[in-house]
């Protein structure tokens, strides 16, 4: 895990709610990712889990009390917000968001809220019933939470621990995490629409075998997550990983190159930027067989022969005209003389940026480093974690787009 928390003070408000059991995995998170966290729990939170554990979890003394005498000047609400970079209430129960909607200051979690510095951002996570949640007062309370800045995370929908299904689960703990991450980052492509590719392709030789490449994907979720966290509506088309969607991001799954290509055509109108990262197959299988291919004793190998794949990218680059949208940026996978190879892939596929990396050092590995090619160079961008470096390829991306939109 990265340690993207480093040096952040979070306040995490537990409200009542049963999803506070995944309260505490997500205070462990907090922790893990670097955070100093400061739990304060409301009455009601209590009954569902014990303050106990949530200071064990933390390392700090558990609040719940507005008048807890252990604060030297017996004001909590003030002493606790002050050096906060962020208060995220998770679970937050109907009633919370009730209170939240009407500036309420009746125990110390909501005096808190309302006490907070402006410039800390609060984050909910709504934990509550379907019915609870579509309630037209629920939903009046949510809306007036939006347009006070007030950031909900979820909910998600699916089965309930009252047993009904729907809308209303608190996120899960990873998703709150990345969540919260992002919302420290800085919203360089807020509005904008980018499409990426990522992983390998696999084009089939018969139902059961198949050629792919080792590529695990892992740089082409880095690109989609920081350009979400960056304030993007990312679609992503992946081909086959193990890797779990980042959250807010849509992912469409395929095979093989072709399968890649439709989906990436169907997708490409109205997107603004289109990052190629994934390791497409340049070449199929002509002649696949519908049934395993059976070994014969004695008997010749298959006769495998190859046609092309369309190339995606630069389909997509050849696409984008008058408009100059999507602004395009491939990746270059060499295994020898990069910074050559770079600039004249760059210059073949057509497109204004091009990331070049050499594919034995960065297929499945979460490190990586990279060079960035344009047309005034090249740029060496040091070994770092992959989502390190996708979240400054989406600074780049954005320094570029603002350049041509103060040039045109
Ligand atoms: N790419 C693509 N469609 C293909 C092949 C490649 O969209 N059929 C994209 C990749 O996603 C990447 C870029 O083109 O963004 C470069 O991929 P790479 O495999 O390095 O280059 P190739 O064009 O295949 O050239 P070569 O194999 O000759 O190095």
């Amino acid at each position: 895990m990265t340690r993207d928390l480093n040096g952040k003070n979070i306040v995490l408000g537990l409200t009542g709610g049963v999803a506070c059991y995944k309260a505490a995995e997500l205070c462990r998170a907090l922790v893990k990712a670097g955070a100093q966290v400061q739990v304060v729990m409301t009455e009601s939170a209590t009954h569902f889990i014990g303050a106990v554990t949530m200071q064990a979890l933390s390392g700090h003394t558990v609040y719940t009390d507005q008048w807890d005498p252990r604060i030297a000047n017996n004001m909590a609400h003030i002493d606790l917000t002050r050096r906060a970079d962020a208060v995220l209430v998770a679970p937050c129960s109907a009633d919370f968001i009730r209170k939240l909607a009407h500036g309420a200051c009746d125990d110390l979690l909501s005096t808190l809220c309302v006490a907070r510095p402006r410039h800390v951002p609060l984050l909910v996570a709504p934990a509550m019933n379907v019915e609870m949640w579509e309630n037209p007062a629920t939903q009046r309370n949510v809306a007036t939470l939006r347009e006070d800045g007030i950031s909900l995370l979820g909910p998600a929908a699916g089965d309930q621990a009252c047993g009904e299904t729907g809308l209303g689960r608190m996120l899960e703990p990873e998703d709150l995490l990345e969540e919260l991450v992002a919302s420290f980052q800085p919203k360089v492509l807020a509005g904008k629409r980018v499409l990426i590719t990522a992983g390998p392709t696999y084009e089939p030789i018969d139902p059961v075998r198949g050629i792919t490449n080792l590529s695990s994907g892992k740089m082409g979720y880095a690109v989609a997550r920081a350009a979400r966290e960056a304030g993007a509506d990312v679609l992503l088309v992946s081909g086959p990983t193990t890797l779990p969607t980042p959250h807010g991001v849509r992912r469409i799954d395929v095979q093989s190159a072709r399968e890649m290509y439709d989906a990436v055509m169907a997708a490409v109108p109205g997107q603004h930027i289109f990052v190629g990262v994934a390791a497409v197959a340049d070449w199929r299988v002509a002649n696949p067989s519908d049934q395993k291919v059976k070994k014969q004793e004695g008997g010749a190998p298959p006769e495998l022969r190859f046609e092309q794949n369309p190339d995606i990218l630069a389909t997509v680059a050849a696409t984008t005209g008058i408009s100059g949208w999507p602004y395009c940026v491939g990746f270059a996978a060499e295994s020898e003389n990069l910074i050559d190879y770079g600039a004249a892939k760059r210059e073949k596929k057509g497109v204004p940026l091009l990331v070049g990396n050499i594919g034995h050092h960065t297929f499945g590995q979460d490190e990586n480093s990279i060079v960035l090619f344009d047309d005034s160079g090249h740029t060496v961008l040091p070994r770092a974690p992959k989502l390190a470096l996708a979240r400054q390829l989406v600074s780049e991306i954005a320094k570029r787009l603002e350049q041509r939109s103060l040039l045109t």
